[in-house]
């Protein structure tokens, strides 16, 4: 999968460097590419903002330096990109929106800064490839960055090879619309908090309901929105 990230804080990326994803990097399975911004303006402070029109607070991106850096990437695409702009004013991000992401093979994050980018940026995005706006959740970052950075990880994780044992993907949160259930490793007694003894009995199929009862109970308590029945 080819990954384009579009910053005026490329050193945001550089942990993508370590951990599973700076292997996948590293073995070629993800090809993460850091475009600065500032690299497309023409002046000499390298300015990439300007004062909203209509008035009020804030600065917004101007569309100059965005159209020339969409254009650098869309003319050297062998595919056609989703264009992905982390917004708190998107669509939200769920696990869903991951694994249908991780099915193609060039995304493009367009991270902005200040309060926003341009609005005719993204219908410009829009003619050299597809173009979705993505919030995290429902508060406000300073800027895409941190989203942008969150995205990548839960999307290039699903993508084959990224991670090694693919089992490990399929008993997790929001795979199947619940919680995780509980885990426990060794000792089976630490400081006075047992292992729960279902666990020690070495009968699976007990396990198995141990542990989808929990998930159900876990989820009630803690995110009754996801349950639907
Ligand atoms: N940029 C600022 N806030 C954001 C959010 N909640 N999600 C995605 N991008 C953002």
């Amino acid at each position: 999968m080819r990954i384009d990230v579009v910053t005026i804080f490329p050193a945001f990326f550089d942990v993508l460097e370590v951990s599973l994803l700076g292997k996948a990097r590293g073995a070629g399975i993800l090809d993460v590419r850091v475009h600065d911004l500032r690299d497309k303006t023409h002046d000499r402070h390298r300015t990439v903002d300007d004062t909203p029109y209509g008035g009020g607070a804030g600065m917004v991106m101007k569309p100059g330096p965005w159209g020339e850096v969409i254009d650098e990437i869309a003319d050297a695409s062998h595919a056609d990109p989703i264009f992905v702009f982390p917004s708190p004013a998107g669509e939200v991000f769920t696990q869903a929106t991951a694994r249908t992401l991780a099915d193609e093979s060039h995304l493009v994050f367009g991270c902005g800064r200040y309060e926003g980018i341009d609005e005719r940026v993204f219908a410009y995005a829009a003619t050299r490839g597809r173009v979705r706006l993505v919030s995290l959740g429902d508060y406000v970052l300073n800027g895409g960055e941190v989203a942008a950075m969150a995205m990548i990880e839960a999307i290039g994780r699903l993508v084959p090879g990224v991670v090694g044992n693919p089992e490990s993907l399929v008993e997790e949160s929001h795979e199947d619309g619940l919680l995780e259930y509980p885990s426990y490793t060794k000792p089976a007694s630490w400081r006075g908090y047992e292992v729960p003894d279902v666990l020690l009995s070495g009968h699976h199929g007990r396990v198995a309901a141990w542990r989808h009862e929990q998930q159900v109970e876990r989820t009630r308590a803690r995110r009754p929105d996801l349950i639907t029945d």
